[in-house]
């Protein structure tokens, strides 16, 4: 298959403009005209997913909108606790219901919605069209069966394959994600494996069926930095040659900065702040994005104390009132106990919060003096953490 290109002129516009010049024609009339933009492989729209507790309904994901392009990496960040899991979760329909509950929103596959879907419907897209990746690959791979027969049953689930050919896709598939000696590891068994080996035989599963999405639950964390760069390197390679969309969850910017064409910021079950990846670094609009850059290690200003973000992500059974974040937000003032609208403030570039516009044009915001040492003025903060 041809490399993903998402900037390729159509079939068509190509040969029309390579044959005469394009004043020549009268038909079609828009030989110079590039491929309108694809519809997202995933769109979420407004999805909110609670849980109904003892302790009362948790708004784990509350009101969550974002999209996914083909051969685009998305990635989610924030801190431990503000919806990432259940977010994706959610849209591969993998939670208990109850006490899970899709309540409202849609998440559309390919521009299917599949919220309505029963889980019969659900498991041929489920490894058929959209595939996970969770951070410990011992949770998902069977301790008592080979590698060779998890990933064979992922294929003969979705594809009607012969024994002998099957075998044979396995092998191709180790190879594709350069696990070392593929005709061995077939027949291993994962106690066998190291981790980064096991990271590899999950995401051939994950491919076996050329997924349109994959879903990456921190795939790193667990694995030391050479291994890291691997299997990200591996995401890479995936979506330039099968054009596929991933959405990255991750607590690292590093790994952000390094693999994502957009950013969503979640805060306490909601967006914060949602750009693409330039924007986001050079010049983040939220003050939550802001502190999480804040409290990254620096090569090129080592001096600098990291600053943590004072206090915790609240419960979802006890949010705030209004801005979820102005308990713990150096810029909050009376106006933070209505709720601020995600509203786009920049070209592609959305932040919920009521000092987004004055972020963005470099304005002083007041913030109070108790927390002035935390924050930087606003005109301070263009710099961003690029
Ligand atoms: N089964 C459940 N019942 C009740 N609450 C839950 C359940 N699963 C998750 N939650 C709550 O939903 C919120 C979001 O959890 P989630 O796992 O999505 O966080 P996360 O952003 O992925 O965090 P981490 O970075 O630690 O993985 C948390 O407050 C969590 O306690
Ligand atoms: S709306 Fe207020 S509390 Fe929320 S992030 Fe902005 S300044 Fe802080
Ligand atoms: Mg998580």
């Amino acid at each position: 298959m041809a490399p993903y290109n998402p900037k390729a002129k159509t079939a068509i516009g190509l040969r029309l403009a390579a044959g005469r010049p394009v004043a020549a024609f009268t038909w079609p009339p828009f030989a110079e005209v590039e491929t309108l933009p694809e519809a997202p492989v995933l769109e979420v729209r407004d999805l909110r997913t609670y849980f109904h507790t003892e302790r009362g309904t948790a708004r784990a994901v509350d009101g969550v909108s974002f999209s996914v392009g083909r051969g685009r990496t998305l990635a989610v960040v924030g801190e431990s606790g503000c919806g990432k899991t259940v977010t994706a979760l959610s849209i591969l329909k993998l939670l208990n219901m109850p006490p899970a509950e899709i309540v409202s929103g849609q998440i559309l596959l390919d521009g299917r919605d599949l919220v309505p879907l029963t889980p019969k419907e659900m498991q041929p897209v489920r490894g058929g069209q959209a595939a996970m990746i969770f951070q410990e690959p011992a949770t998902s791979l069977n301790p008592v069966f080979t590698v060779g027969d998890q990933i064979g049953e992922a294929i003969r689930m979705h594809r009607r394959i012969s024994k002998q050919d099957e075998r044979a896709e396995v092998i191709r598939l180790l190879r594709e994600v350069r696990m070392s000696e593929p005709e061995r590891r077939v027949d291993q068994y994962p106690h066998e494996l190291s981790g980064g080996m096991k990271q590899r035989a999950m995401i051939a599963m994950a491919l076996s069926c050329n997924p349109k999405l994959i879903i990456a639950d921190e795939p790193t964390t667990a694995l030391d930095v050479t291994m890291q760069a691997r299997i990200l390197e591996l995401l890479r390679q995936m979506r330039e040659t099968h054009g596929t969309a991933v959405l990255l969850i991750t607590h690292d910017l590093g790994v952000v900065a390094e693999t994502a064409d957009d950013v969503v910021v979640m805060y306490a079950g909601r967006v914060a702040e949602q750009a693409d990846v330039r924007s986001l670094f050079a010049k983040p609009l939220h003050p939550y994005s802001i502190g999480l850059f804040k409290s990254l290690p620096r090569v090129d200003r080592s001096e600098e104390r990291l600053q943590e973000i004072p206090g915790n992500v609240p419960s979802p059974t006890k949010f705030p009132s209004g801005c979820r974040f102005r308990t713990r937000c150096p810029l909050a003032v009376a106006k933070c106990s209505e709720e601020p609208p995600l509203v786009e403030v920049e070209p592609g570039h959305r932040s919920a919060c009521w000092f987004a516009a004055d972020l963005a044009a470099g304005r002083e915001v007041n913030f109070t003096a108790s927390v002035s040492s935390q924050v930087p003025k606003a005109a301070g903060l263009a710099g961003g953490a690029a």
